[in-house]
């Protein structure tokens, strides 16, 4: 007896299908990421919230009268593109406050770290976490999440590292586990205790990294309340000695390392990621050659925040053609944050990506999903569109993935689809009042 197939949605007559396929399981680089796994007039059945098929519509029809399949739901795309639903595995989305006035005085020539060691920046933020309660701190982080997901964000890494002490830190991810729970977002927890020494501690960071590794590691771990640990390696705040110490200790617990590598100044971060086994190694514009080589020989992902370089004021980005050439997998994120980015949209990522580093819009498109996916370890079940998989999908407007890169500042999103349900995006337009 042959199994009876159930379809539950059938997306057809799609412009643009990027499927991103990576059928050897590995992380794009080189010339495979240049390929999205584009299907021309392409089509995507989905049954019990996987990816049951894709091809190109002509086929999926004659596979689906041939098996005598009605799917429940069915949607024409013509005009359309779909991609794997987006993956920001890069932000800091669980805060409190906004630092507007930070922005405009770097605008006026203050930089980054003057601002941060002044008390100001991550401190900044500090503050509005820690006073916040628990149910507050839940629905902004809520509300950031909701608008991402509208935005075809269908899985994000969110840090903790605004609380810094013990209670608001555990609170950060307490958010981000309810919030794995409650959203139709895939959430993955990162603790993130090493973003700054908190200023009880300005004297003695010896101490505060001893509470890391001795007091607040082993709760997360215990409780299983982040998957990674990550670690800021810049001058003037952790040294890439300290992180290695504090990755060292979330390892013994289970917890998978990450770097913030050599953001703003070049300080052993992505050597430090390929020594300790990081799973990933974020920022990385003042990297060295040999730092990068080793993250290839070890395969750690590289992951480029364009966004952040951007609202720094940087003249300089990430050289997307260094690491092609070098075959270092790299993925984008927005590292959405309120300091160093306000953004939690991965099509603006997408189109910075592009437009600031040159990179072409197949590649962008892989870097946002499969290759991102892999930057958070969930890239065996979602980041592409691949049979077997979930159904996380985006659908946007324009013919094809080059348009999502092209045409910027608006949200393109039509559709989301998250485990194989269907969610429509809506604006629009409704006039509430008239001057008599
Ligand atoms: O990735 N570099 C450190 N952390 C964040 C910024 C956090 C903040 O300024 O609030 C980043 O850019
Ligand atoms: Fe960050």
């Amino acid at each position: 007896m042959s199994k009876i197939v159930k379809c539950e949605l059938y997306l057809k007559n799609i412009s643009s299908l990027a499927t991103c396929a990576n059928p050897d399981g590995r992380p794009k680089a080189g010339a495979a990421l240049l390929d999205a796994g584009e299907i021309k007039n392409g089509a995507v059945l989905v049954s019990e919230g996987k990816i049951l098929k894709t091809g190109a519509t002509a086929a999926i029809e004659k596979y689906l009268a041939d098996n005598k399949i009605a799917p429940e739901k069915e949607l024409d795309l013509s005009g359309m593109t779909v991609t794997p639903g987006f993956v920001d595995p890069h932000t800091h989305m669980a805060f409190a406050g906004s630092r507007e006035n930070e922005f405009a005085m770097r605008v006026e020539g203050r930089s980054y770290l003057e601002i941060l060691n002044a008390g100001g920046g991550i401190l900044n933020t500090l503050r509005y976490v820690r006073n916040i309660d628990f149910k507050e701190l839940y629905s902004q982080t809520a509300a950031r999440v909701e608008r991402a997901f509208m935005h075809g964000t269908t899985s994000m890494e969110i840090k903790s590292g605004y609380g810094l002490d013990f209670d608001a830190e555990i609170k950060t991810l307490k958010v981000c586990r309810k919030l794995a729970g409650k959203s139709p977002c895939t959430i993955v927890a990162t603790y993130m205790g090493a973003h700054a020494i908190p200023p009880e501690y300005k004297d003695g960071r010896g101490e505060y990294i001893d509470l890391m590794i001795n007091k607040v590691i082993p709760y997360v771990a215990r409780h299983a309340l982040a998957k990674f640990n990550d670690v800021f390696v810049e001058s003037g705040v952790f040294t890439a000695q300290e992180g290695e110490k504090i990755l060292a200790a979330g390892k013994k617990h289970g917890l998978i390392p990450k770097v913030h590598a050599d953001e703003i100044t070049c300080c052993g971060g992505a050597e430090l990621a390929a020594r300790i086994g990081a799973i990933s190694a974020d920022h990385l514009l003042m990297a060295s050659d040999r730092g990068l080589e080793m993250m290839r020989e070890k395969g750690v992902v590289a992951v480029a925040l364009p966004g952040t370089l951007y609202s720094l004021l940087s003249k300089t980005y990430l050289d997307f053609e260094k690491l092609m050439k070098k075959g270092v997998a790299i993925a984008l994120a927005t590292d959405a944050n309120p300091g160093s980015n306000m953004c939690i949209n991965m099509q603006t990522a997408i189109n910075q990506a592009v437009c600031l580093m040159k990179v072409p819009p197949a590649a962008a498109v892989n870097m946002a999903t499969i290759n991102a996916a892999h930057a958070i370890g969930i890239a065996a079940e979602r980041g592409s569109i691949e049979a077997g998989k979930f159904a996380d999908l985006a659908v946007l407007e324009g013919p094809s993935y080059n348009y999502t890169a092209y045409s910027y500042g608006v949200n393109h999103v039509k559709f989301v689809v998250k485990n194989g349900a269907l969610y429509e995006v809506k604006s629009q337009l409704r006039k509430i009042w008239r001057k008599k």
